[in-house]
Order: structure tokens, then C-alpha cells, then sequence
């Protein structure tokens, strides 16, 4: 690391589904340092699924020690730092101890089901699709705002009162850094506000008859800013004084990361689930095919830029699932080696609906299911259903971008830690028929915080000596016999068909 030792730097924050880290870049986008910690999945009940906030703070200012020691500097080589996050998961906490009021409420939790199911009654559940872009469903944040405030006791009355913060995880961690209690900065930006429910797309604000429909006091809402400003700077650690300068949804700094800034330009990132944007310029696209309308990013004072996205709830968390719960593998990395041993999936689709079902569907009564089970399959066949399982919910929201936009997809742009399985690779470009690309750096999203960090601070001057940095690292191409993919897609339909309609 010592050959990138001259600086200056930009670091990023990724307070992620799993774990929170922090890397080091320099100049030309390349990786200084990175520092790493996994924090704990609480699963209360079925559907449940919780994170300690306290945990989690005390973890990123652990990264952020680890990786600058590694980097072996100084806060004064640092000009900036960005954050970036997983997205939806739900937090409130007391302004004036800092104490988290209860766990966040992860994006994966379901427990709003019924609410939103409530909220869409007579109406439906595209009740805020106009404002907001997206449907009532127990992925986003307001219903689980709601939630808390039903439940934890007397929560409403001290929200009221005005002594509750609510935020998404950016919110969490920048307020913490800028200072907690003494003076911390409660601010969010707009990519993760578009992932509230409650935010107006066309306005970039909070929308008053959507907050009294879901009956959410204005008292607990974060400012809403742009990805790219100073919003504070650091209070006490290893980066006193630095300027706090980006903060974007984990997808939306993937897409920037991978320097899609063009209309057109699109990347699907393969981690927890899995998350595909696609940049729609200006334009706030509706969609009629089950996908999300989202804000892209927005670099200070300029304007929005828009996006559609497909979203997967269960992709690489299904890997760990078999290796953590099911104990068929000792490492997430053996799952290529045990689907690699059988040809195919021996008839076995696996349907990962542990979260409902995301895009195109927007189902939260649907739940895991294993089809096409005979005597004759074995964990290596399940293993590569596995494997298939994301390739093909890939599948249908590629279909879905290309009724939405119009746009056949010439090759699929990808990035995050499973695209380093060979085999899912060449299944992804063999489902899709078209070609995969993954770039030099697949840490895009670190990357994305960090490019829209320096950006605010005058680190790099604009986008074009960012995509100056995009390099292809690897490519694969679609080798499948064309009937075979037409009849192994129809079997995958049937196998989605099969997990719907558990909540009644
Ligand atoms: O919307 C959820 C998404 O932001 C989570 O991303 O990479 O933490 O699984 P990841």
C-alpha cells in the first residue's frame, strides 16, 4: 500500500446489511486501504430481522481506526469522507441521550405486512406510487416509522414532544459523526429519502399528506440534502475536523461508482439481494412492469437525476443461509465448488421469497419455497439452484427494464462480492443472453461515496475524470442452447407462482 502513500485521500464509510467498512482511496480511484467488521442478524420472530444501532456506530468508528492505521496516515491526509449505506432499515433514537429507542428495523423485516396492507385497503397498493415513485410495501421505511411508534411505549408522546430522531442508517452514522449529542447534524439525502415512503419525488421534500396518512409526526424527520455537500465535519476520532461530504443509498453510490451518469447507463450490484439502476437522466420514469422509481443522485446545487430499479431481496444472503442455517457448506465460496460437481439443478428451483417477494412482484405474503424436489436430487443440485435462483430473478427485471424503457439490454455492467463466482457469472450472461461485465474495481460502492465525497470538496473536478477510472476487469458471454433457457425459465415461473399467498 505504501506505493499509493502520497496523498491526499478520500475515505468512505459502507454501513452495510452485514457488515460495516471503510476504505481508503486515492487520486485515481484505487483502493489505499480497507478495514472490515460484521455485526450481528437478530431474527426475533419469522420475518423478523433486527440490527443494534449501538453496535453498528461502535463497529464503523472501529473500520475507520483500522483502515487509516493500515493506510498508515493522518486525518490531514484525508480531504473528505462519504458515506454510504444500506438502504430502508429503520432507526429512532433520543436526541438527547443518543440511545437507540429499539433495534433498527432492517429492510428484509416484514413485520409491516399487514399495515401495508391496511394502508392500501380500497385503494391499492400504488396509493403513493405517484409521489413517491414506489408501492406500499414492507421493504420501506414509513411503515416501520409507524411501527415504532405503536410500539415501543410511549414513543408517539416523546416523539411529539420533540425528543426523537428518526433515520436511516446515513442519518445514524453522520449525526453520530458530526458530533452526537453535542450538536450532531441529523440530515439525510435524497436517494435514501426516496426510500422512505414519504418523500415527494418531484419535490425532493417530505410530503405532509403522506406523513398524516401514515401518521408519522414532521418532529422526527432528518433535513433532507443533496449527495454531495458538506454537511459537518467530524467530531473527536482518528478524523477530527474532516469534512463529512457525501452520503448515497449503497445502490445508488454502486451506479455511481460505476460511473453511470449517462440516460441509458446501468449496473445490478450482487450482495445481501441484489439491486439493478438503471439512470434515467431528468426524466422521473413510472413504471408498469413491478419496478421502483428512485432518486439516482443529486451533486450539490445541480439538479436530480433519476432512476428505475429492480429490486431482489435475497440473493447473497441465500448463500449464507445454506452455509449459517443449513450447514451444506463451511464457506460462502464453496457454493461454486458444490454446484460446479453436477451439470445441472437435477429439477430443483429455489424460489428465495424470505422477504416476500421484491420486483417485479411486490409480494409480502410470499415466502421461500423448493420446487421440483424428486429422490434423485442432492445438496449440489440445491446448490446450484441456488446459484440459478439469482440469475434468474436477474432475468425478470432485465425483462421488466426493457418493457419500461424500451432499451433491449446490450450487456449487463455488474459489481459486489458474488460476482467473484465464476459459475454464477457465465449462468447470469447465459439467463440473460446478453454479455456481463465487471469492472477493475468491484468495490463500487465505497467507490461511489468516496467519488461523490471528493467531488464536493473539489477532490476531482467533475464526472469525466471519474469515468476516466472505469476499467473492465472481466467479461462473460451467453453460451446457452436457446430452448433449453426458454423451458428452464417457464419451470423458474411455476416455482414463483408456488410461493405466493402465505399470509392469509
Ligand atoms: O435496499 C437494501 C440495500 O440497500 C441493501 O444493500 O448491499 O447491504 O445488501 P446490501
Amino acid at each position: 500500500t505504501s506505493s499509493h502513500g502520497h496523498g491526499p485521500f478520500i475515505a468512505a464509510i459502507d454501513q452495510g446489511t452485514t457488515s460495516s467498512r471503510c476504505i481508503v482511496f486515492d487520486k485515481d480511484g484505487r483502493i489505499v486501504s480497507v478495514d472490515q467488521k460484521e455485526h450481528e442478524q437478530i431474527f426475533p420472530k419469522p420475518g423478523w430481522v433486527e440490527h443494534d444501532a449501538t453496535e453498528i456506530w461502535a463497529n464503523v468508528q472501529e473500520v475507520v481506526a483500522g483502515a487509516i492505521a493500515k493506510a498508515g496516515i493522518t486525518s490531514a491526509d484525508v480531504k473528505a469522507i462519504g458515506i454510504t449505506n444500506q438502504r430502508e432499515t429503520t432507526l429512532m433514537w433520543d436526541k438527547n441521550t443518543g440511545e437507540p429507542v429499539h433495534n433498527a428495523l432492517v429492510w428484509q423485516d416484514t413485520r409491516t405486512d399487514a399495515l401495508c396492507k391496511e394502508l392500501g385497503r380500497n385503494v391499492g397498493q400504488d396509493r403513493f406510487r405517484r409521489e413517491t415513485g414506489l408501492p406500499l410495501a414492507s421493504y420501506f421505511s414509513g411503515p416501520k416509522v409507524r411501527w415504532l411508534l405503536d410500539n415501543v411505549e410511549g414513543l408517539r408522546e416523546r416523539a411529539e414532544r420533540g425528543e426523537i430522531l428518526f433515520g436511516t442508517m446515513d442519518s445514524w452514522v453522520i449525526w453520530n459523526l458530526t458530533g452526537g449529542v453535542e450538536g450532531g447534524v441529523h440530515v439525510t439525502d435524497v436517494t435514501n429519502a426516496s426510500r422512505t415512503l414519504l418523500m415527494n419525488l418531484h419535490e425532493m421534500a417530505w410530503d405532509e399528506r403522506i406523513l398524516a396518512s401514515i401518521d408519522i409526526p414532521a418532529t422526527v424527520l432528518p433535513e433532507i440534502r443533496s449527495s454531495a455537500e458538506v454537511y459537518g465535519t467530524v467530531k473527536g476520532g482518528v478524523l477530527d475536523g474532516v469534512p463529512v461530504a457525501s452520503a448515497l443509498g449503497d445502490q445508488q453510490a454502486a451506479l455511481f461508482g460505476q460511473t453511470c451518469f449517462a440516460e441509458g447507463e446501468a449496473k445490478s450490484t450482487y450482495g445481501t439481494g441484489t439491486f439493478m439502476l438503471m439512470n434515467t437522466g431528468d426524466k422521473i420514469i413510472n413504471s408498469y412492469s413491478g419496478l421502483l422509481t428512485t432518486v439516482g443522485y443529486q451533486i450539490g446545487d445541480q439538479k436530480p437525476v433519476y432512476a428505475l430499479e429492480g429490486s431482489i431481496a435475497v440473493t447473497g444472503s441465500l448463500v449464507q443461509w445454506m452455509r449459517d442455517q443449513m450447514g451444506l457448506i463451511k464457506s460462502a465460496a464453496e457454493i461454486e465448488t458444490l454446484a460446479s460437481s453436477v451439470e445441472d439443478n437435477g429439477g430443483a428451483y429455489f424460489v428465495p421469497a424470505f422477504s416476500g417477494l421484491f420486483a417485479p412482484y411486490w409480494r409480502s405474503d410470499a415466502r421461500g419455497v423448493i420446487a421440483g424436489l424428486t429422490r434423485y436430487v442432492t445438496k449440489a443440485h440445491i446448490a446450484r439452484a441456488v446459484l440459478e435462483a439469482t440469475a434468474w430473478q436477474t432475468r425478470e427485471i432485465t425483462d421488466a427494464m426493457t418493457k419500461d424503457s424500451g432499451v433491449e439490454l446490450a450487456a449487463l455492467k455488474v459489481d459486489g462480492g458474488m460476482t467473484s463466482n465464476n459459475l454464477l457469472m457465465q449462468t447470469l450472461s447465459d439467463f440473460l443472453d446478453a454479455p456481463v461485465v465487471r469492472p477493475m474495481v468491484a468495490e463500487t460502492t465505497c467507490l461511489g461515496a468516496a467519488y461523490a465525497a471528493g467531488l464536493a470538496v473539489g477532490f476531482w473536478p467533475d464526472t469525466d475524470a471519474l469515468r476516466a477510472n472505469w476499467r473492465r476487469a472481466a467479461e462473460w458471454t451467453p453460451r446457452m442452447d436457446a430452448d433449453k433457457r426458454d423451458s428452464e425459465y417457464k419451470n423458474w415461473l411455476k416455482a414463483v407462482e408456488r410461493s405466493m399467498g402465505w399470509l392469509e
